[in-house]
């Protein structure tokens, strides 16, 4: 049962956790996943690699309290083990040398796109990352960001820290200012993601987001995952996580991810009774 080694406090709805899984650690790529189980009841949740240490044999995941089982890992400390972990999963990223690449991070997805700002950056790009957050205390990874960037963007939705307004607002903006984009990389909220692609669409940049459906194998057997990409069917724990934005079918994605919202609800509650 995999060690959690240490604990970090990064806002009040978001822990990192450094876990011991030397085999993750050595294979793991950006822009790859683990699908984590707490207790051996409990439900797989799939969580984008945050960072990886193969000298130490650790990883480092970040939760957003979202649901049942975000809330419970959250609170587990440091020396307690979770049942199960697998990975890493997924195709990793297309990291390669395309000139200049925007890199946009969305409140939890801020997390998940640290790794591929340091690679885009370390395989000679110009890095331009836009991290945005709804308040100050919820924006993570800045100082991160900022070493493996060109330039650095931050927007909060209610104007704490950085530009007030949305993320895609001042990826808009720099594609208006007439700056050569050669690649677009989101990762974050479906909205979001959805935003960007309607952001760049128009100007036809190739626009990558990375898709957080509800899974349960990760090997492409189950179905739990399945999405539309060009009007053809993909098993996001198999064939992504990373797909072309201008081809997703976001509305069938959202309506996927809210088929288990109700029972989500009641599992809350009756933890929330427990307590
Ligand atoms: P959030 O709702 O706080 O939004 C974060 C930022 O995204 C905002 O500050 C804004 O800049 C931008 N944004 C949000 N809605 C937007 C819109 N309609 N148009 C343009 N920009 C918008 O994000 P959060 O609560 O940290 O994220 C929660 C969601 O992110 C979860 O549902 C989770 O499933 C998803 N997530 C996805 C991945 C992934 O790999 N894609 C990884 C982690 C989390
Ligand atoms: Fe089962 Fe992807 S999680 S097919």
């Amino acid at each position: 049962m995999p060690e959690i080694i240490s604990k970090i406090d990064l806002a009040p709805t978001i822990k990192g956790f450094e876990i011991k899984a030397p085999l993750v650690a050595k294979k793991a790529k950006p822009g790859q996943f683990v699908i984590v189980r707490i207790d051996e009841k409990g439900e797989r949740i799939p969580l984008t690699l945050n960072d990886w240490f193969p000298e130490k044999g650790t990883i480092r995941i970040v939760a957003l309290e979202a649901g049942l089982t975000t809330k419970r890992l959250n609170s587990m400390k440091e020396g307690d083990r979770i049942a199960n972990l697998i990975g890493p999963l997924g195709k990793p990223a297309e990291i390669g040398r395309y000139g200049t690449v925007v890199c946009v991070g969305g409140g939890v997805g801020i997390a998940c796109i640290y790794p591929e700002v340091r690679a885009f950056k370390l395989a000679g790009n110009e890095v331009i990352s836009i991290i945005g957050a709804r308040t100050k205390e919820l924006l993570i990874f800045e100082k991160e960001i900022k070493e493996f960037s060109d330039e650095v963007y931050i927007t909060t939705d209610d104007g704490s820290y950085g530009e007030k307004g949305f993320v895609s607002d001042v990826l808009k903006r720099v594609i208006e200012d007439g700056r050569r984009i050669d690649l677009v990389v989101a990762v974050g909220p479906i909205p979001m993601m959805r935003a960007v692609a309607e952001v760049t669409r128009p100007y036809k940049i190739k626009t990558i987001v990375s898709l957080n459906p509800i899974m349960v194998d990760g090997t492409g057997m189950c179905g739990s995952c399945r999405i539309e990409v060009g009007g053809k069917t993909k098993f996001v724990c198999v064939d992504g996580p990373e797909f072309d934005a201008h081809l997703v079918d976001f509305d069938l994605l959202t309506l996927r991810n809210r088929r288990y919202l109700q029972e989500e609800r009641l599992a809350l509650e009756r933890y929330g009774g427990e307590k």
